[in-house]
């Protein structure tokens, strides 16, 4: 077992895929689903509302704002907050934490903007490993037509190309905690297939 997980006695799930899978959605069922039960859940997202968060989402539009690595390092930063203040308190109190994206979207997003995917995973060993991931998979030129479908503007993670390569960043992680779910398939079949991965944990 790696020492990331000692001393905790929550269960961590991240929700991981391309911009466009349902992860929202599916992580609402879920979480009322949770509730239900009467499991104490938090349910979370990255990017957050802090600083580093705030600079991010300006990045959507004005993306040559900053390097790659500047890039990274907004996100790493945002984490590391993220971990301090929710996701570590959450899980030594014994909670069920849910969150929308964590370091695989790094991996996936900044590896696709050029970086080195396992130097990204490195740089990320701060944060606790989940219990389970959710990997939602979807052909990235079905995302691109469901971004933009919603209206607004297509911001500057959301191109086809780039979610391109994201999407075959994502198909490369092999690790056992990682769940690959069809999100091409009905809202109703997707989250009865993720509760059924939570009987994994
Ligand atoms: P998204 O989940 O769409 O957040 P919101 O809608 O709340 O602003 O994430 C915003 C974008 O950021 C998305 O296109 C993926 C990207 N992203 C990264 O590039 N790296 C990361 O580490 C994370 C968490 C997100």
């Amino acid at each position: 077992m790696r020492k990331r997980k000692i001393s905790r006695t929550g269960t961590l799930i991240a929700f991981e895929g391309i911009d466009g899978t349902g992860k929202s959605t599916q992580i609402k069922l879920l979480a009322d689903w949770l509730r239900a039960q009467g499991e104490d859940v938090v349910a979370t997202r990255e990017p957050t509302d802090s600083v580093y968060g705030r600079r991010i989402r300006e990045l959507y539009v004005n993306r040559g704002a900053c390097t790659p690595e500047e890039e990274l390092e907004l996100f790493i930063e945002d984490r590391k907050l993220h971990v301090k203040d929710v996701i570590r308190p959450a899980l030594n109190a014994g909670r069920t934490v849910l969150t929308d994206r964590y370091y695989y979207s790094t991996a996936a997003y900044q590896g696709a903007n050029g970086l080195d995917v396992k130097q990204i995973l490195q740089r990320n060993r701060f944060a606790p490993q989940p219990d389970l991931v959710i990997l939602l998979t979807m052909p990235p030129e079905l995302s691109a037509e469901r971004i933009s479908s919603r209206g607004g503007q297509v911001n500057a993670f959301e191109q086809l190309s780039y979610l391109r390569r994201v999407s075959e960043i994502f198909a490369s992680f092999a690790e056992p905690w990682i769940c690959r779910i069809d999100a091409v398939q009905p809202v109703t079949s997707v989250r009865d297939q993720i509760r059924n991965a939570l009987s994994r944990l």
